[in-house]
C-alpha cells in the first residue's frame, strides 16, 4: 500500500479534525502518501481530492467541525455513484480510504470495499449511537456543551421557579440526554429507549414542588421530540410556568474536549495500522478502554444496548 485517502461524512462532530490529523501524520510517518477528500462522498464522486502533508493538519487539533468539510450525498447510495467514487480513487492511485462518520457513512464504506477499495471507518458522531464502540468521537464534547447550557438554564429556571424542558440531539439514541441528565442533575430524563407517561411526569413535578424544589429540569431526547408541546402540557396540567429550549446545532460545534482529542488520536492512529496490516472493511472503536477493530458488517449488525443501570441511577438520585 502506497497511498490512502481520507474523508469526513454525515453530521460533523468535534474531534473529527483531531482524527484527520492522527491519520495523516501516522500515514506519513509510515511512508504513505495521503489525499484529503473534500465534502465526504459528494466530493469523492466529483473528484475533489488534494494531497495532504504534515503542515496541512497543523493547528487543527483544537478546532471543532471538519477542515475537510462534510456532506450528505444521496448519489453515493446508488451503485453508479459508488462506481464513480471507486474510479476516481483508482485514477488518483489511492489504495485505501479512511471514512470518519456514523453508521450511514460506514454503510457507504462497506459497499465501496466491495468494489475493491480498502476501507476503514472511524466513529465520528455526537450521537454515540454505534453499538460496537463504547464512545464515538464528538460525544464527550457535545455532552459538555449540553451540560454548560443546562447549568445556565438551571439558574434562570430557579430564579423564576419554572419548569425547563430542554430538547437534546441524538437521533434515535438517548445517550446524550441520559449522560447530560445525570451529570447536570436533571429532575427527569425522557429518552426514546424508555416508555414515557406525560401525566406521571406532571405528578413528579408537583411532588417536587411540595418537597421544596425551586426548579424542574426535564431533558427530552430529540428521538422523543416535542419540547414545546411538552412544556405547554406541563404548564397546563401543573399550573407551573414552563419554558422549552431546543439546543439544536450548538451541540455540534466547539473545540473538542481533551477526551475527544485523545480518543480521536488513538483511533486515527489505529486506523492506519489496520490498513498497514492488510485489513479492509473494518471500523475502529473503543471497548473497555481498549482500542478495537471490527468487521463493518458485524459492527453494524450489533444491536445497541441502552444503559439501564445509568438510567436507574439518574432516576434514583434525581428526587
Ligand atoms: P452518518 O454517517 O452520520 O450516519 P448519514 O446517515 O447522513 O450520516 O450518512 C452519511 C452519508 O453516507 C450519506 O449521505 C451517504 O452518502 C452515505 N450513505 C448513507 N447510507 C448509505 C447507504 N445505505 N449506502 C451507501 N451510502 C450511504
Ligand atoms: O447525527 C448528528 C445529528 O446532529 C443528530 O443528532 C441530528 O438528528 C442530526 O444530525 C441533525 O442533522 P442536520 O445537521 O442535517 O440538521
Amino acid at each position: 500500500m502506497k497511498k490512502i485517502a481520507i474523508l469526513t461524512s454525515g453530521g460533523d462532530a468535534p474531534g473529527m479534525n483531531a482524527a484527520i490529523r492522527a491519520v495523516v501524520r501516522t500515514a506519513l510517518h509510515n511512508g504513505l502518501e495521503v489525499m484529503g477528500v473534500e465534502r465526504g462522498y459528494a466530493g469523492l464522486i466529483s473528484g475533489e481530492l488534494h494531497p495532504m502533508d504534515r503542515r496541512s493538519v497543523s493547528d487543527i487539533i483544537q478546532r471543532g467541525g471538519t477542515v475537510l468539510r462534510t456532506a450528505r450525498c444521496n448519489e453515493f447510495k446508488t451503485e453508479e455513484g459508488r462506481e464513480k467514487g471507486a474510479k476516481i480513487l483508482k485514477a488518483y492511485g489511492v489504495d485505501a480510504l479512511v471514512v470518519i462518520g456514523g453508521d450511514g457513512s460506514f454503510t457507504g464504506a462497506k459497499l465501496l470495499s466491495k468494489l475493491g477499495v480498502k476501507t476503514v471507518g472511524l466513529p465520528g458522531t455526537i450521537d454515540n449511537d454505534l453499538a460496537y464502540t463504547d464512545y464515538t468521537i464528538g460525544f464527550d464534547t457535545a455532552l459538555n456543551t449540553v451540560l454548560d447550557a443546562i447549568n445556565k438554564l438551571r439558574d434562570t429556571s430557579t430564579s423564576h421557579e419554572r419548569v425547563s424542558v430542554v430538547e437534546i440531539m441524538g437521533r434515535n439514541c438517548g445517550d446524550l440526554a441520559l449522560y447530560a441528565g445525570l451529570a447536570g442533575g436533571a429532575e427527569s430524563i425522557v429518552v426514546p429507549e424508555k416508555g414515557f407517561d406525560k401525566d406521571e411526569l406532571c405528578k413528579t413535578i408537583l411532588e417536587g414542588k411540595v418537597k421544596g424544589k425551586m426548579h424542574n429540569l426535564i431533558l427530552v431526547a430529540e428521538g422523543v421530540g416535542g419540547a414545546e408541546e411538552l412544556a405547554s402540557y406541563v404548564e397546563e396540567v401543573t399550573g407551573i410556568e414552563a419554558r422549552a429550549t431546543i439546543l439544536g446545532h450548538i451541540q455540534r460545534g466547539g473545540s473538542p474536549s481533551a477526551s475527544d482529542r485523545v480518543l480521536a488520536s488513538k483511533l486515527g492512529h489505529r486506523a492506519v495500522e489496520v490498513l498497514l496490516e492488510g485489513k479492509t472493511a473494518r471500523v475502529i472503536g473503543i471497548r473497555n478502554n481498549q482500542v478495537i477493530d471490527v468487521d463493518i458488517d458485524e459492527a453494524l449488525a450489533i444491536e445497541r444496548k441502552f444503559d439501564e443501570k445509568l438510567y436507574d441511577i439518574a432516576t434514583e438520585i434525581s428526587s
